[in-house]
């Protein structure tokens, strides 16, 4: 039996198909990338904005003709199906699917496949509580060198844009031993590089005191493991001992992901993100002179509603001033139920394109000059692999997360090595051992 499995979402989404996929693969099922061999078909949905709906809706029309041809079962899960308005559209339109689940009841995926396949019933397995902290389930992980690691589920900030605090539930944290034996097993596996997930992972609390920078600080005693990244955490729980452990720890990757969302104190404070233009300012310069060789990456939103000409010039001149190495800029789009949803002062759509293509333009003319600066330094990777597009050619990621393509042997895959970087080329970079 084939599964094909397709992620939508965050990397707690993939973290979450990764744990799908080893609880089907438990059951015997092999993975296949061919869509139409599949004998289950399991889709992992996202809605933090509204694009995916239109795709998910668009393939499960397509996948009804492969369910009459072959039978194959279909599984739809995730944090769309959270969301009670599609949940009812699935119940009224979509009773073909066999298995819909939320983003409470992984854990169940097994008895709810065994039920579907067995007795042929038709499974809608959503729940709208906290959910609690599985732990334990099998993990059948993408990648030989990286891997995620979740610390936290759910998130408690409601910014007034986002849909994800309703979907998921709210802030629970693993404990730190489990957190920790998960990684000390990553390690005798083989794994080089370790991602801590969660909503907001600067708030995580382990109990009895026990914050993320101790966290930070115990993940980084693990042997074997010689990069740590964490996703994302929230300027306003940006506090002086997390700073001071990222300072103390070379492990720790010197991009830090500060999501701004804007630039404008009067737009963030409408979003209830709870701090100011120059508060996240403040903060980027005291890390830039805690942490030498500090780099920031961001997400920002544009077009949120009464955001004006001045507000979005606030954006784009802490663009300027942080000269962040990656930004992920998104339109704002409305989502059900959130405060922001019910404002009157929606932005037209055209403008919201303007200002997203501005920002765009922004930051792509400084990416060129941004990679000048490491032409002739040595970078540390760790080897992903061949290139896609040339076979002769060895890739990995910088800590900064900019790809390096080289010159090299297979036998350097899953390593950490030295690369002098030679000649940029805007998307990447080129070096040699
Ligand atoms: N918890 C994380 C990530 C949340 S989702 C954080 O707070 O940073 C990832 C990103 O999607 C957000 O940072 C935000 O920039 C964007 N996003 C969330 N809701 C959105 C919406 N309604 N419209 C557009 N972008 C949104
Ligand atoms: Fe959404 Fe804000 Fe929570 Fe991030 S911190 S998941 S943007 S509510
Ligand atoms: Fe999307 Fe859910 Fe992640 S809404 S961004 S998959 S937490």
């Amino acid at each position: 039996m084939k599964y094909h499995i397709t992620t939508m979402g965050c990397q707690l989404n993939e973290n979450d198909s990764e744990k799908i996929s080893g609880i089907v693969e438990n059951m015997g099922y092999e993975k296949t990338e061919k869509i139409e061999e599949a004998d289950l078909v399991i889709y992992n949905t996202c809605c933090v904005r509204e694009n995916a709906e239109e795709r998910l809706f668009g393939k499960l029309g397509e996948l009804k003709k492969q369910k009459e041809e072959q039978g194959t079962i279909i599984a739809i899960g995730g944090c769309m199906m959270q969301e009670p308005h599609i949940l009812e559209k699935m119940k009224q339109s979509y009773n073909y699917i066999d298995i819909v689940f939320g983003t409470h009841t992984l854990h169940k995926f097994e008895e709810d496949l065994k039920k579907a396949t067995e007795k042929k019933i038709k499974i809608r397995d959503v729940i709208d509580i906290d959910g609690e902290v599985i732990e334990d389930l099998p993990i059948k992980r993408n990648d030989k060198y990286k891997a995620s690691v979740t610390i936290m589920y759910g998130c408690n900030n409601f910014c007034s844009y986002c849909i994800v605090p309703y979907v998921r539930g709210r802030e629970r944290s693993r404990k730190p031993e489990k957190i920790l034996e998960e990684i000390k097993n990553l390690s005798k596996e083989g794994y080089k590089e370790v991602t801590l997930l969660g909503q907001n992972v600067n708030s995580y609390n382990g109990g009895n005191e026990y914050k993320f920078s101790n966290l930070l600080n115990d993940v980084c005693k693990i042997d074997g493991i010689e990069k740590i990244r964490f996703i994302s955490p929230h300027p306003k729980d940006f506090t002086d001992d997390v700073i001071e452990s990222i300072a103390n720890n070379e492990k720790i990757s010197r991009i830090i992901h500060l999501p701004l969302q804007s630039g404008s104190t009067k737009v963030l404070k409408e979003m209830n993100r709870k701090y100011t233009k120059q508060q996240y300012l403040d903060l980027v310069d005291k890390m830039k002179e805690k942490i030498p060789n500090v780099l920031f990456s961001t997400d920002i939103i544009v077009g949120f509603p009464g955001e004006t000409e001045e507000d979005f010039e606030d954006t784009l001149d802490v663009v300027r001033k942080v000269n962040f190495e990656q930004i992920f800029m998104f339109i704002y789009s409305r989502r059900k139920g959130t405060v922001a949803d019910k404002k009157e002062n929606q932005i037209p759509e055209e403008i919201k394109h303007e200002r997203f293509e501005k920002l765009k333009e922004l930051y792509d003319s400084r990416v060129s000059l941004n990679n000048q600066k490491y032409i002739g330094t040595t970078q540390r990777i760790l080897v992903d692999g061949y290139s896609k597009n040339d076979k002769t050619i060895l890739t990995g990621r910088t800590d900064s997360n900019k790809v390096v393509n080289f010159y090299g042997t297979e036998n350097l895959i899953g390593k950490m090595i030295d690369i002098k970087i030679t000649e940029e080329h805007k998307w990447y970079l080129k070096g040699e051992i």
